[in-house]
């Protein structure tokens, strides 16, 4: 039997829960499907710092790079609020990012059927569906630029560096355009090439990857107008490419179109298979350990990791279908309606009814 190794980095807050629901659903599917998986735990984080003194231990990193994939629950807490730049969990995130080269981000949109009346958006504007795929660069941009600090004359500044060179564009702007060659045939290119350098050669560069792309039809917007048509008429939306910082914040917008962003998964690629899968959301400190949480993002995290990593694309569609139906019978509390036909669940209750519709 296929034996899959995948590394596990449950991280912060409600990390540990919701990565517990995820493996088994993982689990159930290898069952049915006839693979089995096989699980390494490694530090990352808050917890990393806590157990080894840094964010990224270097025992982490060789544990991601020697499995098939890695999955992921979520890092940071106030409890590390105050620690310098370099020393929070969420360096230890981009650092893991950085270190295996995963420079595509796709996080798609999506709204299932049963969840369409959660959306903040009025019916008429959704219609019947709704499936935007954000394809965010990761690797790159003001996350990764030069930063610091610096005093003139008793006048402290400090800085960040947005800054792309033409390799890194094109190469994301191909994992882009392939997405939409596969999808709906439209990509749109958001940027800010009304003012900034590295919009502009952002645009030139997508701009001259299309022609290697004839049958997908490109368009450029400006983030503040994708921000806004986002709300206004998301349906005109098929894939969005965008930069690191643009698209940490869109697909946040875009989640909460789609009910609630406990239910957005993504997956982090790089040049090859090899993939990191995590929820789109943060930690929830706040509610960690209540079973409050909401595992289906973190789930649907691991259906990407059985589609795009692990080549079995029918447990990925199994669980797809079994998380739309379990939402038709039960609800976490952020997607919970009072009067609504379904019942309110814990997080590891939803776990389990995910498993058994498999
Ligand atoms: C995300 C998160 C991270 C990011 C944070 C936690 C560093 O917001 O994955 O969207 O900004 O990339
Ligand atoms: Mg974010």
């Amino acid at each position: 039997m296929q034996t899959y190794e995948i590394t596990v980095l449950k991280g912060d807050g409600i990390g540990p829960e919701i990565v517990d629901q995820a493996v088994k659903v993982l689990d159930k599917a290898g069952e049915k499907f006839g693979f089995s998986l096989h699980y390494t735990r490694a530090y990352l984080g808050g917890e990393a710092i806590d157990e080894k003194g840094c964010p990224l231990p270097e025992e982490t990193v060789a544990a991601c790079k020697a499995a098939d994939a890695v999955l992921l629950g979520a890092v940071g807490g106030p409890k590390w609020d105050s620690l310098s730049g370099d020393q929070r969990p969420e360096a230890g995130l981009l650092g893991i990012r950085g270190a295996l080269g995963l420079f595509a981000n796709l996080r798609p949109a999506v709204i299932f059927e049963p969840l369409k009346e959660a959306s903040p958006i009025k019916a008429e504007i959704i219609g019947d569906a709704l499936d935007i795929l954000v394809v965010r660069e990761l690797t790159g941009g003001i996350y990764f630029g030069q930063r610091g600090r610096e005093t003139v004359d008793g006048v402290e500044s400090a800085y960040d560096t947005e800054r792309y060179s033409v390799p890194e564009i094109e190469r994301i702007a191909r994992v882009g355009f392939s997405m939409a060659q596969k999808r709906g045939k439209k990509l749109c290119s958001v940027d800010k090439a009304n003012v900034l350098e590295s919009s502009r050669l952002w645009r030139a560069t997508v701009t001259r990857v299309a022609q290697e792309y004839p049958d997908v039809e490109l368009s450029h917007m400006y983030v503040d107008n994708c921000a806004m048509q986002l709300v206004r008429n998301p349906k005109q939306f098929d894939v969005i490419l965008t930069s690191n910082i643009f698209g940490d914040i869109l697909s946040d917008e875009a989640s909460m179109i789609s009910g609630s962003i406990g239910m957005l998964a993504s997956a982090s690629l790089g040049e090859n298979q090899f993939g990191l899968y995590e929820p789109i959301h943060g930690s929830a400190p706040d509610i960690a350990g209540t079973g409050l949480a909401n595992p289906l993002a973190t789930i649907l995290s691991a259906g990407m990791m059985l589609k795009y990593t692990l080549g079995q694309p029918e447990a990925a569609q199994a669980v797809e279908d079994a998380v739309s139906k379990a939402l038709t019978q039960a609800r976490t509390p952020d997607i919970y309606r009072e009067g609504g036909a379904q019942k309110k669940v814990t997080c590891e209750e939803m776990g389990d009814l995910v498993c058994s519709l498999l």
